[in-house]
């Protein structure tokens, strides 16, 4: 049937479903009804205003959302659970619209296991933000296991919102190791830095090693590292491109002696967004959040991006 190729036949095939191919212009942000989450919702909706996207807020409700009963008694209690998730997302989507006018708000309820569900919906999202804690917080407990887990298992960037509104610092802040993975926080720190207008910090920690063979054999292994040589042009080399792509963004980049958790807490108490990969140089392939990463969600002063890789 030569002759008889329509011309749309030739057209390409469809894009296959592959996170980064089929990314959809929309921050995703999970709501309980705690305070926390709508520090979420106010900090997802200044981002989407930035970037001229949707916010949809998924409020995650238990599997009795979906109950079904000719019992008028299951079906009032059902009505009367889903009230509450229903009240914070009205409440939520109102103060969306009031900090950034003309948003795109859109709201839902969805039945299942909470971080399941964000982590299946925000798979294609800009990105996906919950706050540090929740309704079941305890008192000086870590951060959530909604938060923890949707983080830990996010495809692409996912954003801890501890609290918001406080000082503006002017500045984004990255954390570089060398690593692969570190790539992909990098493009998203310019992005971010350049969306807000705001310097770009670029840290590479860098923690002594101690020489297993004494000190004798210090001099000889760790020279070049000593003086910072290595980690200077590591750090250079990560950014490399980048700064061609932003020439808005000044960058500031810094080689820290240090420990990686200690240092990057206190980068975080001056920046406005810390952004780490999802795992670094010392984490092996199937590694869904490196050591690092697990202590700054519990640590960072300021929102923290933790940026997974697209084939995650
Ligand atoms: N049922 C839910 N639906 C959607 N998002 C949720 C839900 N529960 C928690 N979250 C999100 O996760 C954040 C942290 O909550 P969580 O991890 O449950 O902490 P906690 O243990 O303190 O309750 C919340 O601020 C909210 O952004
Ligand atoms: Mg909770």
């Amino acid at each position: 049937m030569r002759h008889g190729t329509k011309v749309l036949d030739r057209s390409p095939p469809a894009l296959p479903n592959v996170q980064g191919m089929s990314e959809i212009n929309e921050i995703l942000v999970g709501i309980d009804e705690s305070e926390q989450s709508t520090a979420a919702v106010l900090w997802a909706a200044e981002e989407a205003g930035r970037r001229g996207a949707t916010l949809r807020i998924v409020n995650v409700a238990g599997p009795w959302l979906e109950w079904e009963s000719s019992d008028a008694r299951v079906l009032e209690a059902r009505e009367w659970l889903a009230r509450g998730g229903q009240n914070a997302l009205e409440r939520v989507a109102a103060a969306a619209r009031e900090r950034v006018p003309g948003l795109e708000v859109v709201t839902e309820q969805a039945p299942g296991q909470p971080a399941g569900v964000l982590v299946e919906r925000g798979a294609n999202a800009l990105m996906t933000v919950v706050g540090s804690h929740g309704v079941g917080r305890l008192a000086g407990a870590l951060v959530g296991s909604v938060a923890f887990q949707v983080v830990t298992h996010a495809r692409g960037p996912a954003v801890v919102v501890q609290h918001h509104g406080g000082a503006a610092y002017g500045e984004v802040a990255v954390a570089v190791d060398g690593s692969e993975v570190a790539a992909a926080a990098i493009d998203f720190a310019f992005e971010a830095a350049s969306l807000r207008g705001a310097r770009l910090r670029a840290v590479l920690a860098w923690e002594e090693p101690m020489p297993l063979g004494g000190a004798a054999l210090g001099p000889i292994i760790y020279e070049a590292y000593e003086d910072g040589s290595v980690q200077e042009r590591e750090l250079a080399e990560a950014l490399a491109g980048r700064r061609e792509r932003y020439p808005d963004v000044e960058v500031v980049a810094e080689v820290v002696p240090g420990r990686p958790v200690r240092v990057l807490t206190g980068v975080s108490a001056r920046a406005d967004l810390l952004v780490l990969g999802s795992r670094g140089r010392g984490g092996f392939k199937g590694l869904l959040l490196g050591s690092v990463g697990q202590a700054m969600v519990n640590r960072s002063h300021c929102p923290l991006a933790i940026v997974h890789p697209p084939q995650n």
